[in-house]
């Protein structure tokens, strides 16, 4: 009995050192299978007590709870401790610093020309016109011959453009549009046209073989130049600040008579002359004019009872003053550093 209650003692003992070097929570679980597991220490001194007498059996067994409960509560306390201080480390090392800057995620934004293209057309929406779109692959008849532009008429000279086939091509103008609308709606018609157009013109600062136009188109009974007048000026001003002013003056359009070209006083300098408007003051922006009434008969349209005006507006000439871009080509190359100065 003697011998086993110094193995106890020397087993606590055991226990009490090693469970001080104990720095883990493997570590203490290591310890609790080797002092208390089935095949451990502790185990093995209580088999050896079927050998004892029954009034030794008590006294062994009892200093064998006391050592098993020792054990126990101070794996217990050591693991404790552990996962405590293994949890506040891991929260220190997942510290958040709400003092960074956050994350950014890169977005896009809209192209210049078209944040142009719905700034304008927001401004006919505003008028009660709506919106028309037709193909950019035309046919020769919709693109010239319906706006009294004949194959081998001069007026095709400043418009040459891509052929597909002998009467296919890439619209030069958003002209057709009108056409295609009229021969579809019966009057009164308010609409306007954005869209690509092509012309085969060398790329330069000012010139490009794919540029955008918006078509305006009204008809009615009684439109005048004068409606024209006050529609473009509304647009003007809207676009460009209340105090632009519009200038008319006389040129030709086969499908127009009369026909005008549109210049806006200079959005720089206002109108006093400056390098962007080449010491002008005016900037030309637009061709416009009243619809000829071959074209409206052309379409179905009694001339004899309806009339009215049309217009073309350069996109990127209103978008470079817009936003005071002086290449064209800036438009045209999505360099992310050019495009970023648009949010
Ligand atoms: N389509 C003409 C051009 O591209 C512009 C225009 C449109 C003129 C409508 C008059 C009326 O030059």
């Amino acid at each position: 009995m003697s011998d086993l209650k110094a193995l106890l003692t020397q087993i606590r003992d055991t226990f009490r050192t090693e469970v001080q070097s104990v720095t883990t929570s493997a570590d203490a679980e290591n310890l609790r299978v080797r002092f208390l597991g089935k095949k451990g220490e502790l185990t093995g001194v209580l088999r050896g007590m079927g050998a004892l007498s029954p009034e030794e059996r008590p006294i062994v067994g009892q200093l064998a709870n006391e050592v098993r409960a020792e054990m126990e509560s101070a794996i217990d306390a050591t693991l404790q401790q552990i996962l405590t201080s293994e949890k506040e480390a891991k929260l220190k090392n997942q510290q958040i610093d709400v003092t960074l800057p956050g994350k950014s995620f890169p977005t896009g934004s809209r192209h210049p020309l078209y944040k142009a293209i719905d700034e304008i057309c927001e401004v006919f929406l505003g008028l009660g016109y709506s919106i028309a779109e037709g193909p950019e692959v035309e046919y020769d008849y919709y693109n010239f011959e319906k706006l009294r532009i004949p194959k081998g008429h001069p007026a095709r000279d400043t418009q040459d453009t891509f052929y597909i086939s002998e009467n296919i091509l890439l619209r030069t103008q958003t002209s057709p549009v009108q056409v295609r609308v009229m021969e579809n709606t019966k009057p009164p018609i308010k609409v306007v046209c954005p869209g690509k157009v092509y012309r085969s013109d060398a790329l330069d600062s000012t010139h490009s073989p794919i540029f955008h136009q918006i078509e305006g188109l009204v008809v009615d009974k009684g439109v005048t130049m004068g409606d024209l007048v006050g529609s473009l000026q509304l647009f003007a001003r809207k676009l460009f600040g209340e105090n632009t002013k519009i200038r008319l003056r006389p040129h030709h359009f086969q499908f127009t008579e009369p026909s005008c070209e549109v210049d806006l006083t200079c959005w720089a300098c206002g109108g006093k002359g400056c390098r962007v408007c080449k010491g002008e003051g005016w900037i030309e922006v637009l061709g416009a004019g009243m619809v000829h009434p071959g074209v409206l008969s052309g379409c179905g349209i009694d001339p004899d009872i309806y009339s009215g005006f049309a217009f073309g507006i350069g996109v990127e000439r209103s978008a470079m003053g817009r936003y005071g871009i002086d290449d064209i080509r800036n438009l045209y190359e999505n360099d992310v550093r050019f495009l970023r100065q648009f949010k």
